[in-house]
């Protein structure tokens, strides 16, 4: 078991420079700090966020396709959102289509998806995942005649039984829908893989980066994924969902939509007027994780223990960082920042007596799972120790968050789900250990 005192220091995200970005986080609760714990549910926009909203509404705000100044501002600006997130994604800028969310994309895609099955064909969700990557498939199947299959999980940690996932794919699979990371218990699966498994059975591969996206580099790309969506208000941007599709299936899937919208891809997966509002908040919070990236690059120099070729590294110091390359050092920054913090974190949990942590423990596997922590504690209901952590400035979460075929499984719907506990890269060393004092105290240990 690891003690926290022989933890290792904090590596080298610049959290003065992170903190003074977001301009929420300054909020006090009861007279303390507010401790964004919440990231799970929605992450805090920077100001670069904020202040592209508004600068559209004030000085761009029109319809698309007008022959009009405004209109044709809002034209370009949403090609330049969709080209960041195609960078973000690593994806074609005609790959990405915006929509409310990641729960609506995926019941009109699923629509379409449907359209060309029909009984006998099979598809596999998993126990894992957010309901919104399983009930639009299940409303499908039902629909379609479609036979659904189950890949269970491991109990004892929490993780996808990928030998159960893939003796449930076979020659019928049309589909398998499964989630990149948990955001119940912060699980991150093997993704590729399960795409290969999908394409040995020539079904297709849709996956659920909601909960991943704050914390990993998505790269379509390097997954081969057909489809992936997430959500930008998981990722620092405003409260919108994002599509990605491979070329080949947006343009031979058929959308339900109106006539009068175009046939042209991504468009004709776009429903309706979108929130152009929030789309340059979307371009706006690619950027600051760009900025973020080239920031983390300039303050780790030639320091030999960034020296990694991620960021930092001697040979790459004169060339200025491509968006894309920017985004990967700061997914590099992220990644050690909140593994430190995880470690930390699970530490000083492991030691409160009562408390049950759901999901990876071992500090040698934590890159199977990102800083999202699911805790129950003997003799009081997560409700309860949300509550009085809320109290406290602790925002965290209580409840199933949607993964309730999880918490079902695990037998802990009636009693209140689980306590989250969700560490983004904003948070600090000092949140951890305040929340952890205020936990002890709240249980009495
Ligand atoms: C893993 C996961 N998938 C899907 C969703 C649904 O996303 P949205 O709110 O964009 O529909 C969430 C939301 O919490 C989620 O955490």
């Amino acid at each position: 078991m690891l003690s926290t005192e022989s933890i290792v220091p904090i590596p080298a995200l610049d959290l003065t420079y992170v903190r003074s970005q977001f301009p929420s986080l300054a909020q006090t609760v009861n007279g303390h700090s507010a401790a964004f714990l919440d990231g799970p549910g929605g992450t805090q926009v920077p100001q670069l966020v904020i202040d592209a909203i508004s600068g559209y509404l004030r000085h761009n705000n029109a319809n698309t396709g007008g022959a009009y100044a405004t209109s044709r501002r809002t034209d370009a600006m949403i090609a330049e959102a969709r080209s960041a997130m195609a960078d973000f994604l690593h994806s074609g800028a005609d790959e990405v289509a915006f929509g409310p969310n990641m729960t609506t994309l995926t019941f009109a895609i699923s629509r379409a998806i449907g359209r060309d099955l029909k009984p006998g064909d099979e598809i596999v969700v998993t126990r894992l995942d957010h309901d919104a990557n399983v009930s639009p498939w299940l409303a499908m199947a039902e629909d379609r005649g479609v036979t659904v299959r189950w890949a269970e999980i491991h109990d004892a940690d929490c993780t996808l039984d990928m030998a159960d996932l893939a003796s449930k794919i076979n020659s019928k699979t049309k589909l398998v829908a499964a989630g990149y990371a948990s955001n119940a218990v912060g699980t991150i699966n093997p993704v590729k893989e399960i795409v290969g498994l999908a394409h040995a059975a020539e079904a297709l591969a849709y996956i659920d980066a909601v909960h991943y996206g704050p914390h990993g580099l998505i790269d379509v790309a390097g997954l081969d994924c057909d489809f992936l969506v997430c959500s930008t208000y998981k990722f620092f941007g405003p409260h919108m969902g994002v599509l990605f599709g491979k070329r080949e299936h947006l343009k031979r899937l058929r959308p339900y939509k109106v006539r009068p919208n175009t046939n042209a891809i991504p468009n004709c997966w776009e429903w309706g007027t979108l929130n152009h509002e929030c789309i340059a908040g979307i371009a706006a919070c690619v950027e600051y994780l760009a900025d973020l990236g080239r920031h983390a690059r300039e303050s780790c120099g030639e320091d030999e223990t960034c020296g990694d070729g991620r960021i930092g590294h001697p040979s790459s110091e004169a060339r200025p960082l491509t968006r894309r390359a920017a985004i990967e050092a700061a997914y590099a920054a992220i990644h050690e920042h909140e593994s430190a913090l995880l470690q930390r974190m699970i530490a000083g949990l492991v030691k409160i007596p009562a408390l049950k942590i759901y999901g990876i423990t071992d500090p040698a596997r934590f890159h199977e799972r990102c800083a999202t922590l699911a805790i129950r504690v003997d003799g009081h209901t997560p409700l309860e120790l949300s509550t009085q952590l809320g109290d406290r400035g602790f925002f965290t979460w209580d409840g199933n968050y949607y993964a309730l075929n999880l918490t079902e499984h695990l037998d802990v719907e009636k009693s209140g789900g689980f306590l989250r506990i969700g560490l983004v890269h904003y948070n600090t060393v000092e949140e951890v250990d305040r929340l952890l004092a205020a936990l002890r105290e709240i249980v009495g240990a």
